[in-house]
């Protein structure tokens, strides 16, 4: 089938990739001219596994085309995916411009029966709107074109986005019209072969819908940032209660790790939206004011753990940090727990030697040089002669280190675990004092 993506973002490009390697013909639409022939050349402006190996590929056989001609682009495409960003205005809500720049575009071109489809994350009765302001600019033209506007948000996880893309759980279609859901079915029959993963709902319901899984999700984590914070304090090990209630079918295992607090670029931003949402319509969702209220406070526990093992004196000392990505396998920063940790050492006068896989160039765009931060080659180069180790992100290659080498290595004899990697026993074995997330044992290391 014929695509147009307005938008190569995380989920335009992740989106347009697959469906072109489904075998459709996908034009991706973006304003930066920079960007689009970078594309072109088979550069890819975000590290995703995968990615680059298939936008290379259709693009090269020609199923996959980038442009910044909106006009063309329309002309091409039976389905126009809206995968534009909505990013948080100042007090929370999303913002729909770009979303609605589209909509006028599309409105401004459209020539033939088409469907609209609404890919980013945008407050329940966005496909109200897009509908209404495709018709406004179709009706100052006096033309008088049939068209249909369909939720469908996309529910990939950064790191696995090519993965989940090409083998979704679920796909939910949102639209009210035969029509249109027909369309769909069409478009999605390859990723829809084992079983019904289609789910077909009303716009509105599609739109809740996203909110509702990533502030579900967000909720489990915050939920067990809190029990970790209560298991440190009566001196229970949170790491044992996980195992003890996910193996309840009806709690599962995924999405209760305890941690720095949950970063990147939905849970922070679609949590704080559906609040909005929530308000604007004289609902306040207490639920979710605690969810990311305790998020908040969870971003400075590891500098809480740190400055008290100093005995609140950071000034002059150096700090070793692995991982600075909001998780593994990706280089985004987005609201990544790193960043209030980074800002809260310096901001105390320590030195920080940092070491991530893939996030060093985006950490330098965001800091620039500076002399309290020093980015290393690899892990045991930031670790050398500092004054304590903090794990901030869970990259494989983080996972099992030599903690005698490491006690060498080190120039303090401390581990600050941010995602309960390790083994407390294995650790301090090592000659190493350990502090995890909610383990009881920071607490008898600072009583
Ligand atoms: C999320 C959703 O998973 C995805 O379905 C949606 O489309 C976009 O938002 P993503 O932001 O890429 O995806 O990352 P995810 O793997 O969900 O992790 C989000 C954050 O939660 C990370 O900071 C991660 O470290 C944290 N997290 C996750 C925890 O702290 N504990 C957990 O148990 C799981």
């Amino acid at each position: 089938m014929k695509v147009t993506i307005f938008g190569t973002g995380y989920v335009g490009l992740v989106t347009g990739a697959c469906l072109a390697e489904m075998g459709n013909h996908v034009v991706c639409v973006d304003i930066d001219e920079a960007k689009v022939e970078r594309l072109k050349q088979g550069v890819i402006p975000i590290f995703e596994p995968g990615l680059d190996a298939i936008v290379r590929r259709n693009h090269a056989e020609g199923r996959l085309d980038f442009t910044t001609d909106a006009a063309t682009a329309i002309a091409h495409g039976e389905l126009i995916f809206i995968a534009v960003g909505t990013p948080p205005d100042e007090d929370g809500s999303a913002d729909l411009s770009y979303v609605l720049a589209v909509a006028r575009s599309v409105g401004q071109h459209l020539d033939r029966y088409v469907v609209v489809v609404n890919k980013s994350t945008v407050p329940v009765g966005t496909a109200d709107r897009v509908r209404e302001t495709v018709a406004a600019e179709l009706a100052a033209r006096k033309a008088s074109v049939e068209f249909d506007v369909v939720s469908n948000p996309e529910f990939l996880k950064e790191g696995a986005a090519v993965e989940d893309c090409l083998r979704p759980d679920r796909i939910i279609v949102g639209s009210s019209s035969p029509r249109a859901v027909a369309v769909l079915r069409r478009l999605y029959a390859p990723f829809n072969r084992n079983h019904e993963r289609l789910v077909v709902m009303d716009e509105r319901s599609a739109e809740l819908t996203k909110y509702a899984a990533n502030a579900m999700l967000a909720t489990k984590i915050s939920f067990m940032n809190e029990i970790a914070n209560i298991a440190e304090r009566v001196g229970a090990d949170v790491e044992l209660v996980r195992r003890g209630i996910g193996a309840d079918p009806r709690i599962g295992y995924h999405f209760i790790y305890p941690g720095a607090g949950y970063g990147g670029s939905c849970f922070p931003k679609d949590v704080q939206a559906l609040e909005r949402t929530a308000s604007s319509h004289g609902y306040q969702a207490q639920l979710l004011d605690a969810v990311e209220a305790v998020n908040r406070r969870q971003k400075g526990k590891l500098f809480e753990l740190i400055s008290r093992h100093f005995g609140g004196e950071l000034r002059g000392k150096t700090i070793a940090v692995w991982g600075l990505a909001f998780k593994p396998n990706t280089d985004d920063m987005r609201e990544a727990p790193s960043r209030p940790l980074l800002e809260a050492l310096w901001q105390a006068g320590a030195r920080v030697r940092a070491f991530d896989p893939e996030a060093q160039a985006e950490t330098r765009r965001l800091y620039g040089e500076r002399d309290d931060l020093l980015l290393c080659e690899d892990a045991t180069t930031a670790a050398q002669g500092a004054d304590a180790l903090v794990v901030v992100t869970e990259w494989k290659a983080f996972r099992s280190p030599d903690f005698v080498r490491l006690r060498d290595t080190l120039a303090g004899a401390v581990i600050f675990d941010g995602r309960n990697l390790y083994d407390p026993a294995a650790v301090e074995e090592a000659g190493l004092a350990y502090y995890g997330i909610g383990r009881g044992r920071s607490l008898q290391v600072t009583r």
